[in-house]
Formats: C-alpha cells, structure tokens, sequence
C-alpha cells in the first residue's frame, strides 16, 4: 500500500491491482441557472479523476447554502448535480451542508483506477503532441455574464461545454496509451501547461492559431472584459513564457485564461496522435485539436514558446 499525489487527484494503493483515486472540488456559482451550476460544478469534480485515467464510482455532495436564500434554489443545484453524476455513472452516496453567505457546491468523488496504470500530469516525452479536447475562453464569457456583457447564446454555448463531462476523452486516452494528461482550470492552458512541461523537466512550444477557442471571446476580450483570475496567471506566467513578437496583449489574455470544468490537455507520442485524435472524434469529441508539442528543455528554467 502507499500513496502518491499529483495535481489532480491522489492516488491510494489497496492491492496490486486495485488502486483508489481521490479528488475534491466545489465552488460558488458562475452562472445564473441553479440546474446548470450543479451539472457544471459536477462536471469539473469528476474531471480530475478522468484526467488520471480513472473510474469514478461515487460521491458525496459538498453543499454550502445561505440561511435566508429560496431552498428551491438548493434543490435546483443537486438535482443539476445528480443527472450530470447519472450521466456519468457515478452514485452520489450522501453529503454535507453548511450555512454560507453565498452557495457552494462540489463534490468528494472517490474512483478506482490500476495501480501504476494512471496518467499523471508528469509523464511527457520530447516530441510528444499536445492534444486539447475543449474549446478555451470559459472565464471570459462567465465574467461578462456576470457584468450582462455577454449574449444568450455565448453563454449557453460555454455552459455547454463547462458541463460536458470529460468521461469519453478520458476513454479515448486509456485506449490509446499516452504519457501525461491534466485537465485545464483555474491556471488556464499556460498555467497547467507550464505544471506539465516541469513535471517532465522539459520545455513546450504551442501555437495560438491551433488552439480551440469558443468563438465570440477574443470580441469581449477587445470590450476589455477579462477575470482577475485570468490576469494573474498571466502575470505568473512571465519569465516562463516566451511570446512570439508581436503577440497582442489580447492574445496573451486568452491563452491564460482560467477555465472552470475545462478540457483534457493530453501529451502523446507523436506516432499515436492521428489515432488518438481520430478515436476521440469516434468519442464524440469534435473539438478536440493538437496545439503543439513537447521538446527537450534548453535552460534550467521551463521555457514555453507561444507562436501566433
Ligand atoms: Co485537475
Ligand atoms: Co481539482
Ligand atoms: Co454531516
């Protein structure tokens, strides 16, 4: 028996081939349907044991809700909740609720996965392909949501794809074999892709023009609308990133942009990615692209380059 960690889930060994995998997440809301937060915020709670390769069982609810709000809102936000978990397969067993000043809602999700079969964020190799599954810009469009900047339809578009579970991908990648995966939030691409380059003691170079962007967010990014999150990941960022010249601002806002529930960034070897991307296609992951790759490290220091 023993334990490990990484950045998305822990990892506890029962037996030589039996492992549990451990992760906990929840937040307060990002959209205003009560429904739709549950499916979401269940969405991103499973999403750390998909991007090690695993199998999530069950889970119990973590609630926070205020003592003088509408308990009908409550009840919209598990039942969002339940159906995403239905979704998935997953039995939510139980919970917890405290009084709060504002909601919160997650979940403790326990899974099983092989031991020394999971995919860390760790595992890369140069001249791996970096796959990303979902379009990025989902903390731009909730922030101008929030400030009534942002149309109908860009919302209901993020809430799409904030809410799609990353199960499918997840299989993809299992079937496949791959060296490394963590799942894209609160550090955006840059972020998670900078823990992976260090994991892997090697560099990354990627290409703006690859990379899967839900349409409408580079215009608000333009109206200036841009999370605190999201710029201090870019700010984070600065010595480990090197911008092609001329890289605008904007551009740079978005590739840091911190994602809630966002997609798989999967490192593959460069002789498996055509089947990979072809078996996520199968998967129904229709967004899914190859925005760069993985290269040996050249400094001491990880070294990204972004590319227009
Ligand atoms: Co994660
Ligand atoms: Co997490
Ligand atoms: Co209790």
């Amino acid at each position: 028996m023993g334990t490990s960690t990484s950045d998305d889930a822990a990892v506890y060994k029962l037996s030589w081939d039996s492992a549990l995998v451990l992760t906990v997440d929840f937040f307060p809301p990002i959209v205003d349907d009560p429904f739709n937060f549950g499916e979401i915020s269940v969405a991103n709670s499973l999403s750390d044991v998909y991007a090690m390769g695993g199998t999530p069982l069950v889970a119990l609810n973590i609630v926070g809700f205020p003592s003088d709000l509408d308990k009908g809102i409550l009840t919209e936000i598990l039942k969002g909740g339940y159906s995403k978990a239905k979704e998935a397969g997953v039995l939510i067993l139980g919970g917890h609720t405290v009084v709060d000043a504002e909601p919160k809602y997650g979940l403790a999700v326990t899974g099983t996965v092989n031991p020394g079969s999971q995919i860390t964020n760790a595992g890369s190799k140069p001249g791996d392909i970096l796959i990303l599954t979902k379009p990025i810009g989902t903390g731009i469009i909730t922030t101008a949501g929030k400030q009534n900047k942002a149309d109908h339809y860009l919302i209901s578009e993020a809430i799409k794809i904030m809410s799609r579970l990353n199960k499918s991908a997840s299989e993809a990648m299992t079937r496949i074999g791959v060296n490394a995966c963590s799942d894209i939030t609160g550090f955006g691409l840059l972020g998670h892709l900078r823990e992976m380059a260090e994991g892997a003691k090697l560099d990354s170079e990627i290409s703006v023009s690859n990379v899967p962007i839900i349409e409408g967010v580079m215009e608000l990014i333009d109206r200036g609308i841009a999370p605190g999150g999201t710029l201090r990941n870019l700010e984070s960022l600065e010595g480990h990133v090197s911008w092609e010249e001329g890289m605008s601002e904007n551009s740079k806002i978005l590739m840091s942009d911190a994602q809630t529930s966002g997609g798989l960034l999967i490192s593959v070897p460069e002789s498996r990615a055509a089947d990979l991307i072809q078996e996520l296609e199968k998967n129904g992951e229709h967004q899914s692209k190859a925005i760069g790759t993985m290269v040996e490290r050249s400094e001491e220091m990880v070294s990204i380059k972004v590319n227009s």
